[in-house]
């Protein structure tokens, strides 16, 4: 079963608490969503490989480490998802960016794909899936079925604020997936929002409604 991780670093919960604020306006609200993701970022990268390679100080030369050349890829869930990337790119400049575009068919209520296009190495890269909130876990689960219909082996989930319900659902449908959170919530009510939560991610981040 896949792990889940709490950040509990103090940065990321102070600008969490503001996030979750209703009295944050969109711009206060998508540049902390940023530096959250920046956050997370850091802790998600911990596991990196390094490799020794010798470089040559102004004093002489020694043997020093760098990342072992692992090829990483962002996926943003369309849309709220965009408001994630930035804050990650900032720490890793060279990863590619995928898409994966979903709505909730008004009927059955499940994840539809609308829109993918993905680096095309997707299988060689090791894959960081970013959604804001994971709810029921269904667009979660959906974008993770896409990667893994085209080749992708090595995914991590990162949320900010995740319910037990949909944890749940990542791990029982994709037990290969750890999920990284800046906070794990109590509950969904009953219109599918996360409670304490944040509200509406994209309407908050884009300023819609
Ligand atoms: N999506 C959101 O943006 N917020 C929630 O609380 C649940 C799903």
């Amino acid at each position: 079963m896949g792990k889940v991780y709490v950040f509990d670093h103090p940065l990321i919960q102070h600008k969490l608490t503001y996030i979750r604020d209703v009295s944050t306006g969109t711009k206060e609200f998508r540049e902390l969503t940023d530096e959250v993701a920046t956050l997370m970022a850091f802790e998600i990268t911990r596991d990196l490989q390094l490799e020794e390679v010798t470089i040559n100080t102004p004093v002489g030369p020694a043997q020093s480490s760098v990342i072992a050349g692992k090829k990483l890829g962002i996926v943003p869930i369309l849309r709220a998802g965009l408001g994630m990337v930035e804050g990650i790119l900032d720490l890793i400049p060279t990863a590619k960016v995928g898409h994966v575009g979903l709505y909730r068919d008004p009927e059955t209520f499940q994840p539809v794909e609308y829109y993918v296009k993905l680096p095309k190495d997707i299988e060689e890269r090791d894959l960081i899936v970013v959604d804001p909130m994971l709810a029921t876990g269904g667009s979660a689960v959906e974008a993770i079925n896409s990667l893994k219909t085209r080749g992708a082996r090595n995914i991590k989930l990162m949320c900010l604020i995740a319910a037990p319900e949909g944890v749940a659902q990542v791990q029982q449908d994709h037990p290969d997936v750890d999920i990284y959170l800046a906070a794990l919530d109590e509950k969904l009510n009953e219109k599918g929002y996360i409670v304490p939560g944040l509200g509406d991610a994209g309407d908050r981040l884009f300023g819609t409604k």
